[in-house]
């Protein structure tokens, strides 16, 4: 504890998350480890801004051990699959102590590791390895609830007058914040739940095992502080904050995006930029473009480093079927600008649900047709399967779905196996069926484990086209043509085009509505990007106002195209679900030779 940073904690016999004492604490790695070798938060401030992340759950990627749980090492043996990849991030979603009944996002214990992932050293060696291959790591910083069984709600339900007692939203009687959404609806019917214990109501916005913790009591928010703290000591490079926009409630309001609960993230993105500066937060905040851009802050106030962009994510799926770009083209007018320095987070899929939440209800209906046509395939007010399977196993789909995520405003978020276009498993509980274990080669265990696979935390995918005798790694990278290394190639291309990152975007217009075309810029660079979302190859007019005689050049193969004509027009023709990405080269020389 420094007397800077006095403890406000209560004192009891549960240990509360001390401060860290700074003037002692290291990014301490195991002695013979080589440190970092990725430029300082000072050198590239703004890394997160071109970054490709890829996320992984530790116990899905690879099994050191040999008792079927992934862990650190077996994710560390795998850092240069990832490197050689091409991913600059890793976001590791939880994996402290848990009763894993909300896959470790009801954390038991805030500053351990479960022990089948390993330990705090292999923790800190995972960290700096992936820091020599120029890859960062960002973990997920659960700070809404917690599992019931932590020992603060432990202690809150068994000693209400104690230190703990007022850690936790506690009522007599469920009647307080009625207009908030339940969002686990498969499971839960209210966000009140009855503690026998303690004979009073709790409050919970996800399941009944994971209380709310209660914001309001200054010793909670500085509990939660001192476990960045404590992470931000390991060397990670950020944190996902999950759930962030229900922290705070107030009667009479939906209880999402409150002013106290933005007032506490600036304070954490102050006390990050203060003790760990370079630091970066990612927002998880499941809301409309308009609410979403307030978890970036003010000038005066910064928030979020980066959001997701969870709108857009329902846009592109509904836009492969219905052929049309027009509702990806209204949620890009609808997003907000981004503020400086700000980024958004894009993903075609993630570890949840592809959620339906942000869509109306009209177009929750035709996606679930679409795409979970058989009710086991849905989950709580989204769809629980993996991008292959999703899209009908069409490579094509697949391909263009990528391209536009690498080519939209934001940093793409990979989600692991998907480079490989691994399947599901729809009879796997809740949202289980896209967690299994990573197919690396066709062995029993799939080279994810040599313990028998009947004891692995989830069973390998066994059906038919997706079983890993059928999809894994080892065959991928034998195979140029194979979808590994076509998105490692996609990758490099972006690598060269900052500007995907951090350029703006202009809406082209197109003589075909199943074209979606836009332009990329910035001061350096400019690429076209045109898409056609259709089942058949189209053949569109595109409108380049003031870009009459500019030259275009395929990013992919750096063949010239047709220049953009004199009258600012010029026509392109796609193979079903083809796109290109256009290197736009201004007036040459010659030209501007000829204009003096
Ligand atoms: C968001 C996480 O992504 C999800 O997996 C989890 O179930 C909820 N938060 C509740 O913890």
């Amino acid at each position: 504890m420094t007397s800077s940073t006095p403890d406000p904690t209560p004192t009891g016999a549960i240990p509360l998350i001390p401060a860290p004492d700074r003037a002692s604490a290291t990014h301490a790695v195991p002695e013979d480890t080589v440190v970092a070798t990725l430029p300082s938060p000072a050198e590239d401030p703004h890394w997160y801004r071109t970054a490709v992340f890829y996320e992984v759950l530790t116990h899905a990627f690879m099994d050191s051990n040999h008792d079927g749980i992934g862990d650190f090492e077996g994710l560390r043996s795998k850092l240069d699959y990832l490197q050689w990849l091409g991913v600059d991030a890793l976001w590791l979603p939880p994996f402290y102590p848990s009763p894993m009944a909300d896959g470790g996002y009801d954390i038991s214990d805030y500053t351990g590791i479960d022990e089948r992932y390993g330990t705090m050293d292999d923790f800190r060696t995972l960290v700096a390895d992936a820091h020599e291959r120029g890859i960062r790591i960002v973990i997920d910083m659960v700070m809404n609830h917690t599992s019931d069984q932590h020992p603060w709600f432990q202690a809150s339900r068994t000693d209400p007058s104690g230190p703990y007692g007022d850690f936790y939203v506690w009522r007599d009687r469920p009647s307080e914040y009625l207009d908030a959404r339940v969002i686990f609806v498969d499971t839960e019917d209210s966000n009140w739940s009855w503690d026998e214990v303690r004979g009073q109501f709790f409050w919970h916005r996800f399941f009944s095992h994971q209380p709310d913790l209660n914001f309001e009591n200054p010793a909670v928010r500085e509990a939660v502080k001192n476990v960045l703290r404590f992470w931000a000591d390991t060397g990670v490079d950020g944190f996902r904050l999950d759930a962030i926009p229900y922290l705070y409630e107030e009667d009479g309001t939906n209880c999402e995006n409150l002013l106290p609960t933005h007032d506490f993230i600036a304070e954490l993105r102050q006390m990050v930029d203060d003790e760990y500066p370079g630091t970066v937060l990612i927002a998880e905040a499941n809301q409309p473009p308009h609410e979403v851009v307030a978890y970036f802050g003010t000038d005066a106030a910064p928030e979020c480093h980066v959001c997701f962009h969870f709108p857009i994510m329902p846009k592109i799926f509904a836009a492969l079927r219905e052929e049309t770009s027009k509702g990806v083209r209204e949620v890009l007018a609808e997003t907000p600008p981004l503020p400086k320095g700000g980024q958004w987070g894009t993903f075609l899929r993630n570890h949840d649900e592809l959620t339906l939440e942000m869509v109306t209800e009209e177009e929750r209906q035709k996606m679930y047709a679409w795409y979970a046509p058989e009710p086991r395939m849905r989950a709580n007010v989204g769809i629980r399967r993996r991008l292959m399977p999703l899209l009908r196993g069409s490579r094509r789909e697949v391909e263009l779905a990528h391209a536009l995520l690498l080519s939209f405003p934001g940093s793409p978020f990979l989600y692991y196996g998907d480079e490989i276009g691994m399947g599901d498993d729809i009879w796997l509980n809740d949202r289980d069926g896209v967690r299994t274990p990573m197919q690396w080669d066709d062995s029993p265990g799939a080279g994810y484990s040599t313990a028998d696979p009947e004891s692995f935390y989830l069973p390998l995918i066994s059906s038919g086209m997706y079983r890993p005798t059928a999809v894994n790694v080892a065959e991928h990278r034998t195979r140029p043509t194979s979808m590994l290394n076509w998105l490692r190639s996609m990758l490099q291309i972006r690598r060269k085009y900052p500007v995907f990152g951090i350029g703006s975007l202009t809406l082209v217009a197109t003589s075909d509505d199943a074209v979606l075309a836009f332009l990329r810029r910035d001061e350096r660079q400019s690429v076209l990007c045109v898409n056609n979302l259709s089942t058949t190859s189209r053949s569109a007019r595109l409108q380049l106002p003031g870009m009459a005689g500019w030259h275009l050049y395929d990013a992919a193969s750096g063949n010239r195209f047709p220049d953009v004509r004199e009258d600012e027009t010029v026509d392109i023709t796609l193979g079903r679900h083809g796109f290109y990405w256009l290197d736009v080269t201004f007036l040459d020389e010659e030209k501007d030779d000829e204009d003096q």
